[in-house]
């Protein structure tokens, strides 16, 4: 197996070696395992296998989860299809770590290319260890206790009847999380906020309000601007799908970004998520 680092933060291609064969090799799968952890995002090329070896390949890491919205593809439970077709019905185009509207967000997703345009419909992917890494002392030490709400209901709702909102809702309720998080296997502190997060639930506090001016306003702006630090290019890496190219990345460590340059073509893609922990 040969890797190639793609940027300095984040991301490496494996090539000379085949997801099929991970289900059986136990060194295989420690040896990548264990590369996901140190570059946040792998990929592969070429990975003409079937969806019973994607699933299979998935499994290495944890039991697979459906989603509530996205289908299941037939036959093949955490196994969901994220097709945009002439409809336009764009949902990833957001930098966004998945299914934070959890209480226990999925640990890592592996999706596969079925079909693509030949431009565009590129994914980028964000460390959030190094976004953590490089904000300001005093931000570290402001945020450092805080926690924020999670939920599902302004992104995929956003489109949905009252009813079937109020029905996601209530099977979905808000979480919080940590907005510094702690990666469970490495130790590492993350920036936890996402375009899922809608509010500081502990930030009225003396320290950061002295006037109403601070609580709602001063809390929006900060949460901005920390959800702005996915969009810095040092932090990210760009990857131009092909038919069978495969991704596997650590959900807790990194954010990502489904562009949505392609329209009318068509893209299809396969995603097995693999169910995690609660944050802490
Ligand atoms: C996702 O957000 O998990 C999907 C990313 C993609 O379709 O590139």
């Amino acid at each position: 197996m040969q890797i190639n680092q793609l940027t300095c933060s984040i991301g490496a291609e494996l090539t000379g070696v085949s997801l099929a064969d991970v289900a059986r090799d136990d060194s295989l799968y420690a040896e990548i395992k264990a590369l996901l952890l140190k570059h946040r995002v792998l990929f592969f090329r070429d990975q003409d296998i079937t969806r019973e070896d994607h699933v299979a390949f998935a499994r290495r890491f944890g039991d697979l989860e459906d989603h509530p919205v996205n289908n299941t593809v037939p036959g093949y439970p955490g196994l969901i299809e994220i097709y945009k077709s002439e409809k336009r019905d764009h949902f990833e185009n957001t930098y966004h770590s998945d299914a934070s509207w959890r209480p226990s967000p999925p640990k890592g997703a592996v999706l596969r290319c079925i079909s693509c345009p030949d431009v565009g419909g590129d994914t980028i992917w964000v460390n959030m260890v190094e976004a953590y890494k490089h904000l300001p002392e005093e931000i570290k030490q402001k945020i450092s206790h805080l926690r924020a709400k999670h939920g599902i209901e302004h992104s995929f709702g956003a489109i949905m009847s009252t009813e079937e909102r109020e029905e996601l809702v209530r099977k979905h309720p808000l979480v919080d999380h940590p907005v510094v998080r702690t990666h469970p296997e490495t130790g590492e502190k993350i920036l936890y906020v996402t375009p899922f997060s809608t509010h500081f639930i502990n930030y009225h506090t003396p320290e950061n309000v002295r006037f109403g001016q601070d609580k709602t306003p001063g809390a929006s702006l900060l949460l901005n601007y920390l959800l702005s630090q996915a969009a810095i290019p040092e932090y990210q890496v760009r990857f131009r799908w092909r038919p069978n190219s495969v991704a596997i990345w650590d959900n807790a460590a990194t954010q990502h970004y489904a562009v949505s340059d392609y329209w009318p073509a068509p893209r299809r893609m396969e995603r097995a998520t693999i169910m995690g922990d609660r944050p802490f």
